[in-house]
């Protein structure tokens, strides 16, 4: 697997990822996506979109980020959203204090420890309260990784959500959040979809939008950051039947990933041991990043516990009245929810390679080139002159401007041609049109794969043809 390092400097080197606010020194756990990071981004988004609302039981939404406080209340987030959070006093570092004991255990489990890791790791997973977290730290004498001191502060339940006030008015009845998921911008309008569209049970509402967690450690590039996207999907289902549906999405949403071209070896299913307050059943896709699994999306069955606490809340009905069979009821919830900047990393990381290759001077040389899934891909196809003369660049600039009409194109005439392929294979373009002097005289360009590395001639009436069937 690739190392994280590479694909940070990749991004960065070629437009995917920028530190946000750079020129400031940086903000930590904020990312900006650049010219081709954006492209990518807009594509994943838009597979998802259609994968999800392009059929007759899904309906989508777009609501705001910043929604009437009483929600996180009703929620659960307000009282429950948080993390445990320890100090070290010495160092003043801060640690969420589940991952401090979590790399404890994986440092014991590298110098072979198993025993006394299996019994810290059985504490872990029933650890609940602030105290039962700081007694582990205590018990095991956990180090800081930082000083190597031992010397503790309490731990404390740090709320996640990010206030702010809305209006000139900055107090207590002004205080408004940035959202932290955008399920519940779904749930609160569970009635006006429904009243809106003719969905009967099951259906289901899309959203993909922004969400903002004040985590306490922010880690690996855009694994967990404090701005990120969810692509989130929340099925209404008769009670009684959530189970059913939770393994049916389970499925989709497992085999989207793999027909993107995610490696089955780099993709499996993880049980919850831990339930959050509202599921009764809930499984996360992990990807293996770099570093080890990691979770790209959560599958959770979430009762009616949303839509309860809303009614409850709102003093609004969230009930659905089946007329038919003379019922009425609050609908369970099935929900899929997928990190968007999370799964763009994935499929970064899973595309990567680095080959050996036969160079234009008969010697082996590296290509760096990301296996994309080309609906993916930031560009679809690149041309080149292969020479600066002869009329070459105008006849592909020619072309170029053509195929920019329909697909994600870039016209490259600098440097040999071999480093101009590279330049398109370290950026996942699947397609690279040359024209050369055969083109001059019968008006056909080389297609280059960048998989198989192989060219085809095509008349140039037949380009788009071509390029059509394959990245269809
Ligand atoms: N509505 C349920 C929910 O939000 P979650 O497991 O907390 O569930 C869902 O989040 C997905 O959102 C995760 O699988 C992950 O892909 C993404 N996500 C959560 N926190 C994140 C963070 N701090 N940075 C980046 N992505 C995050």
């Amino acid at each position: 697997m690739v190392k994280l390092d590479t694909i940070i400097s990749l991004a960065k080197r070629r437009g995917f990822v920028f530190q946000s606010s750079e020129i400031y020194g940086g903000l930590n756990g904020c990312w900006d996506f650049g010219p081709l990071g954006v492209e990518m981004l807009r594509n994943l988004k838009d597979l998802w979109w259609k994968s999800m609302t392009y059929r007759d039981d899904i309906e989508g939404v777009d609501a705001s980020i910043l929604m009437h406080p009483r929600t996180w209340e009703a929620s659960g987030h307000i009282a429950q959203f948080s993390d445990p959070m320890i100090d070290n006093k010495t160092s003043k570092a801060r640690f969420r204090a589940d991952n401090l004991i979590e790399e404890f255990i994986v440092r014991l489990r590298n110098k072979k420890k198993d025993n006394l890791a299996d019994e810290i790791e059985a504490k872990l997973s029933q650890a609940k309260e602030p105290s039962d977290y700081y007694n582990i730290i205590i018990q095991y004498e956990i180090p800081d990784p930082v000083s190597g001191t031992k010397d503790w502060t309490e731990v404390r339940n740090f709320n996640l959500m990010f206030k702010t006030f809305i209006g000139p008015v900055e107090d207590n009845g002004s205080v408004v959040y940035l959202r932290p998921e955008s399920a519940q911008g779904i749930f609160v309008n569970f009635n006006t979809v429904l009243q809106t569209t003719r969905q009967k049970i099951p259906f289901g509402i899309a959203q993909i939008g922004k969400a903002f967690r004040n985590e306490i450690n922010t880690k690996n590039f855009l694994f967990r950051t404090r701005e990120f996207e969810q692509m989130e999907m929340q099925y209404f289902v008769k009670p009684g039947n959530e189970f059913e549906w939770y393994e049916y999405w389970k499925e989709q949403r497992f085999s989207w990933y793999l027909q993107l071209g995610i490696k089955q070896e780099n993709l499996k299913f993880k049980d919850h041991d831990k339930l959050a307050h509202y599921a009764n059943k809930a499984v996360d896709i992990e990807f293996k990043f770099p570093w080890g699994w990691g979770e790209i999306e959560g599958i959770h069955s979430r009762t009616d516990f949303d839509l309860r606490n809303h009614q409850e809340f709102s003093g609004k009905k969230m009930e659905y009245v089946d007329s038919v069979n003379n019922e009425r009821y609050i609908p369970y919830v099935v929900e899929t929810s997928g990190g968007v900047t999370r799964s763009f990393m994935a499929f970064l990381c899973d595309s990567y390679d680095e080959e050996d290759v036969i160079g234009e001077n008969g010697k082996t040389e590296k290509r760096t080139v990301l296996h994309l899934n080309s609906k993916l891909a930031p560009i679809s196809v690149a041309v080149f002159p292969l020479v600066n003369r002869d009329g070459m660049p105008e006849l592909a600039e020619k072309i170029y401007k053509d195929l920019h009409k329909n697909f994600r194109a870039q016209f490259d005439s600098s440097g040999a041609i071999g480093r101009r392929y590279r330049r398109q294979d370290e950026i996942g373009t699947p397609f690279c049109i040359t024209i050369d002097s055969q083109t001059l005289e019968d008006g056909s360009v080389t297609i280059r794969n960048r998989d198989s590395m192989l060219q085809d001639r095509v008349s140039e009436s037949n380009i788009k043809n071509y390029l059509d069937e394959r990245l269809a």
